[in-house]
């Protein structure tokens, strides 16, 4: 089997974009992104993001991020001026924390809220502010994101 697994994202958010973009104001993404991917380990198994904390998966959600999501949310998740939120302040209220079992807790709440976000988009009064990534971002892609976005967030922010 070819080692190189290329997931084309342009041709399937067209099919997306007839949908999540017929009333909206977004523009479909067009985007390619040729990755290794049997370079990442295994996906562990167990709910939500059980990469969490794995640098070399973080290195490749980079490269991921910066090719599928960077245009709205910044390059390097550095988001300035971008009609797309600054995502590393997702777990801010996570992180203080003290108690391990509760800040777990409230990460998986994130989890479960960013795979939703991810696949879904986000879509208000009928107006798409973000494409839908169903279909063409895998959970085990959409948890490298995640794990890139953790490894770029202070460990303790007071907000
Ligand atoms: C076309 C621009 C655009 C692209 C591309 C985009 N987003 Fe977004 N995203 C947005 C906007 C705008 C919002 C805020 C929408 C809202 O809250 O209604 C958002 C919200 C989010 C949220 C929820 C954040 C929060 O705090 O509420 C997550 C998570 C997210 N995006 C992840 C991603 C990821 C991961 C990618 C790449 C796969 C991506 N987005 C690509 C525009 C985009």
């Amino acid at each position: 089997m070819n080692p190189i697994i290329r997931v084309v994202l342009a041709g399937l958010l067209a099919l997306t974009a007839q949908a999540a973009f017929a009333h909206g104001t977004a523009e479909p993404a067009v985007a390619s992104f040729e990755a290794d991917v049997t370079s990442l380990p295994p996906l562990p198994p167990g709910e939500g993001n059980t990469y969490r904390g794995n640098a070399q998966v973080a290195a490749f959600g980079r490269a991921l991020f910066n090719q599928t999501c960077a245009r709205c949310h910044g390059v390097d998740a550095v988001s300035k001026n971008l009609p797309g939120p600054d995502l590393t302040r997702l777990d801010r209220a996570c992180r203080p924390i003290a108690d391990a079992e509760v800040r777990a807790r409230c990460m998986a709440d994130n989890d479960a809220f960013f795979l939703d976000s991810v696949q879904n988009g986000k879509v208000r009064v009928g107006v798409s502010h973000m494409p839908a990534w169903k279909g063409v971002l895998s959970p085990q892609l959409i948890w490298t994101l995640r794990t890139f976005l953790e490894s770029k967030a202070p460990a303790r922010r007071p907000d």
